[in-house]
């Protein structure tokens, strides 16, 4: 690694490079060591686990962590009874941070009987400071605590933890660094989430990503076609695009890029056969981005479309910046221009001022959108936002809502699915079968999932399957 010409130097002679990179990579080698003389003391190489908690950008972050675990010498284990555990918590919905406090308990137990086990909490959570509060007084064996926007130094605070026995905390406000090319762990060889964004600038008025994520920063198309073609050398086949709002990409760059020309640019990546990308703001869904999803031979038939209400009327409390008639519009459009799509989205129900009257006016979007899936979450007040000072509505209100809503959603939702019965598609095959090892599980372009008799050799290849049977939200197929 290159180190530039301000490197800090030790008093031990030792040089700490200045460029955030090249930094990492040298508390690495120095955690190596750490790590050597624990496999010593342990007569094994000591294990971790990450486990994630929320969407898909902190499953990437995951991987992140597990690089760099992976490099200073530990093992990957799945098991939580590990060396080294880190949680890489969420905190969209008050449910997410209820599971952590709950697993925290067990953590200890565990912690009791391995007295070289490590313990690091971060991710969103970790970015409210009455979490931390709550976990510096109620839960002290825990050994480092760090947030969304210092996740690149993690190496750095590694060394500082092996250091100290007392709890680190080191948590920051917001951040415009962007640190590249720190080594990373995949989950599955053939696929992989790509951040291109971080942060978001919307600030819906019920939640709380924008403040524990920081202000939206894109990344350089060049770090991202790089990165692209790295993992496309090394067996990738199928890429996640990762943003808050990737059709916002771009717009503050040095040479600002558009999202649509950026998957261009993608999309010219030999070797690379699928690209999907996650999640697109229905205010910012442009013509361009259909044009170009439409003519592409490689990106994915799958939108997914958060619509939150179907009330005019609630989008607009909820910050949403775009109306019902609006967003059906746009459905409208995307099925003309792409019929064989599947659109799914997000929904809120229970949010403070909403009525049976305004879910109503979801249900009518839904069914005339017909969603391929989509997730219904209750309502969750978030502390800080401004939804939090708004009046909420009383819980069975909510609760009958919510059932309504996910009635037409699974009945409309099943109809779409049916329509490939019989037809052949193509499938990348993702998995051995959870419940039956003489089936594979792959996933359609449209994202729908498809099991068939197959075995480990086709993990990770596209091929042609008939859809024979729907079994709801899935079919068992037959590869031809
Ligand atoms: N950036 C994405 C969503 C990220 S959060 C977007 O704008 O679409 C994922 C989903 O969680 C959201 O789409 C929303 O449906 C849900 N969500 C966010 N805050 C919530 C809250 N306070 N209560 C319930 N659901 C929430
Ligand atoms: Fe949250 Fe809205 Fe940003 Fe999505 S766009 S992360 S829902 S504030
Ligand atoms: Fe959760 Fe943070 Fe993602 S709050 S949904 S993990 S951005």
């Amino acid at each position: 690694m290159e180190q530039t010409k301000k490197d800090i130097t030790l008093e031990n002679g030792n040089r700490i490079p200045t460029d955030e990179t090249a930094r990492q990579y040298y508390f690495m080698e120095k955690a190596r060591k750490y790590v050597e003389e624990l496999a010593h003391k342990l007569g094994r190489k000591p294990t971790f686990c990450v486990t994630t908690f929320g969407c898909q950008m902190n499953a990437r972050d995951s991987e992140k962590l597990s690089g760099i675990l992976t490099a200073i010498g530990y093992e990957n284990s799945e098991n939580e009874e590990a060396d080294f555990v880190i949680y890489n918590t969420c905190t969209v919905r008050d449910n997410a941070n209820q599971r952590v406090y709950g697993r925290l308990g067990v953590l200890n137990s565990f912690k009791r009987k391995n007295p070289h086990m490590k313990i690091a909490l971060c991710g969103c959570m970790m970015q409210e400071s009455s979490v931390i509060e709550k976990i510096r007084k109620s839960y002290s064996f825990v050994d480092l605590i760090f947030g969304t926007h210092n996740i690149f130094k993690f190496a750095e605070l590694f060394i500082t933890c092996f250091e100290n026995h007392e709890m680190i905390v080191d948590i920051w406000k917001d951040t415009d660094q962007i640190v590249e090319d720190l080594p990373v762990e995949r989950k599955y060889p053939f696929k992989s989430g790509i951040n291109i964004m971080f942060g978001c600038n919307n600030f819906c008025s019920y939640c709380i990503v924008p403040y524990v994520r920081g202000r939206e920063r894109s990344r350089e198309p060049k770090d991202i076609i790089r990165e692209i073609e790295t993992l496309v050398a090394d067996g990738v086949v199928e890429i996640m695009l990762l943003g808050q709002n990737v059709n916002s990409y771009g717009k503050n760059l040095k040479d600002p890029i558009s999202f649509a020309s950026l998957l261009q640019e993608i999309e010219k990546i030999e070797g690379l056969k699928r690209i999907r990308f996650m999640t697109s703001h229905p205010k910012d869904l442009s013509d361009e981005l259909i044009d170009v999803m439409a003519k592409s031979k490689k990106i994915c038939r799958h939108l997914h479309l958060p619509l939150q209400s179907g009330s005019t009327r609630i989008l607009k409390e909820m910050n949403r910046r775009y109306t019902k008639e609006q967003y059906l519009a746009l459905a409208r459009k995307i099925r003309e221009r792409i019929p064989d799509i599947a659109i799914t989205t997000d929904i809120i129900v229970g949010f403070p001022g909403e009525t049976l009257a305004d879910v109503e006016e979801t249900i009518d979007v839904i069914k005339q959108v017909q969603y391929d899936n989509a997730f219904t979450f209750i309502y969750s007040k978030r502390t800080g936002t401004p939804a939090a000072a708004m009046e909420q509505v009383p819980e069975e209100i909510v609760k009958e809502g919510f059932d309504k809503v996910l009635k037409v959603v699974q009945d409309t939702a099943r109809e779409r699915v049916k329509l490939w019965q019989g037809q052949t598609a193509e499938v990348l095959v993702e998995e051995i079968n959870e419940h039956d090892a003489s089936l594979v599980t792959g996933r359609m372009s449209n994202n729908t999932l498809v099991h068939f008799k197959g075995d480990v050799s086709l993990i990770g290849k596209i091929v042609p399957v008939k859809l024979e049977e729907c079994r709801g939200f899935y079919y068992f197929g037959e590869k031809i």
